[in-house]
């Protein structure tokens, strides 16, 4: 059968890795894809905001399943457009991916079906963020309602300049775009997990937990990114506040979804803060995490497309999924500059050495191939992703098979798994 995944990133090779693997797929093809998605998958130019041209694409194409990466396409209604025209389709609609695409009604969505979340109102004009703003303390967390890829989050340390930040996400000075709504929020205390689920809209199935870390320099210092590294160990929850989660998170919020018909399908991404009266939701993706997914897909055992074909067909609850017992671990190398602007073009090399070190495979997230040389074509270039016994295992052949890479002005965090490293010595 014929796989069509929709995507560039890192995400979008290991979904492509993992599908190819799969006894039951004869082809793969990646939209637009990416300089190392082309070693695994046939690449064709897409563009992913244009909806109409994805769905050519896939009439063109006829794949038996089309696995949907980012959240762009979903929010543009990707899922509904296949759908409608007898294609089958991995992903949210995009009523239900509205749990991502609209901060507020992610919350007041919480609030209906009492899901742990922290205190938060929404607003929809400076003069209600005035008023609003008397019912919280410094610092205050300021965010606009909408998809802005990790930029449209402010934490603010007083209420004057979290109205600052509000009005500059109203004007549109601040994203270079007019937010239509903002959401204040209260600050949580914590530590992040990524609590990844798979839904076919009525059963839910927990994906193994990770951790990401989102800040450019190494002790989370610096500016946010779209994330330098993730590891995923089963030690980062107790079993039973994984079963916490499932009843008092996830499964509600498929079944508040339902509900309110608008079933949600496809991979429920909880993004969750450990806080002192336990675990509160910070947001929901409607996507498989980038670089979540390549840290997770290391460790499944199970066929990945039989999981996913499940969902789309509502029998998940008669699917088991399988992981390795270890841990995984994935670390980004960027091009020098970024999160701010970066040269793209510099040649990469090492990947060979770097992908025969045991349990290690590079996904690329911003490469090209031209003229058969490998250049880099993204802020974020490739990320490092290894498996092993311990978490201690995976972090040390993610970094020997680091060392082999180089390209001009290659960064990486060397202190990835710090938190789980330090609280492993206290125990
Ligand atoms: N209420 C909050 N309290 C503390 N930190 C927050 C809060 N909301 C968001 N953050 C921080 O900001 C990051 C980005 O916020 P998030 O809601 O995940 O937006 P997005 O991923 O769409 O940019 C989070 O990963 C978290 O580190
Ligand atoms: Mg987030």
């Amino acid at each position: 059968m014929k796989v069509l995944i929709l995507g560039s990133g890192g995400r979008e090779h290991a979904l492509a890795w993992a599908v190819a693997c799969s006894k039951r797929v004869t082809e793969v093809v990646c939209a637009p894809g990416n300089g190392g998605i082309a070693q695994v998958a046939r690449c064709v130019p897409v563009d992913l905001k244009d909806l109409a041209a994805m769905v050519r694409l896939a009439e063109a194409e006829r794949p038996t399943l089309t696995i949907v990466g980012p959240e762009l396409p979903l929010s543009l209604g990707i899922v509904d457009a296949l759908q409608e025209r007898g294609l089958r389709v991995f992903g949210p609609t995009r009523a239900a991916a509205m749990l991502e695409s609209s901060k507020g009604f992610a919350k007041q969505f919480m609030q209906r079906h009492n899901i742990p979340t922290g205190n938060f109102a929404v607003c929809c004009t400076a003069a209600e963020v005035e008023r609003a703003i008397e019912f919280f303390h410094a610092p205050i967390v300021v965010k606009a309602d909408g998809l802005f890829a990790g930029k449209g989050v402010i934490i603010c340390p007083s209420r004057h300049t979290a109205i600052e930040a509000a009005q500059g996400l109203f004007t549109g000075v601040l994203l270079g775009e007019a937010a239509q709504q903002v959401v204040l929020e209260e600050f949580l205390e914590g530590d992040e997990i990524s609590f990844l689920c798979l839904s076919d809209g009525k059963h839910v199935a927990p994906l193994v937990p990770s951790q990401d870390h989102k800040r450019i320099g190494e002790g989370d210092t610096g500016l946010n990114t779209g994330g330098m590294g993730v590891y995923s160990t089963d030690q980062l929850l107790e079993p039973s506040m994984t079963e916490w989660i499932l009843h008092h998170i996830a499964e509600p919020t498929i079944r508040g979804m339902a509900e309110e018909d608008t079933p949600f399908a496809g991979v429920l991404y909880c993004g969750l803060m450990m806080t002192a009266r336990g675990p509160q939701v910070l947001e929901f993706n409607a996507r498989f995490g980038d670089p979540e997914t390549q840290a997770l897909l290391v460790r499944l055992e199970s066929d990945l497309l039989d999981v996913l074909e499940a969902c789309v067909e509502g029998r998940l609850a008669q699917t088991e999924m399988r992981w390795s017992r270890g841990a995984s671990a994935c670390v980004v190398a960027s091009s020098a500059g970024y999160p701010g602007s970066y040269k793209t073009g510099i040649p990469i090399t090492g990947l060979v050495a770097a992908g025969q070190i045991p349990g290690v495979q590079v996904f690329h997230s911003g490469t090209a191939l031209v003229d058969g040389q490998l250049l880099t074509a993204g802020g974020r270039v490739l990320g490092v992703t290894a498996a092993g016994d311990s978490l201690k295992e995976a972090l040390a052949r993610a970094y020997q098979a680091m060392a082999e890479i180089q390209f001009e002005g290659m960064y990486y965090r060397r202190d990835i798994g710090h938190r789980a490293l330090k609280s492993a010595l206290k125990s």
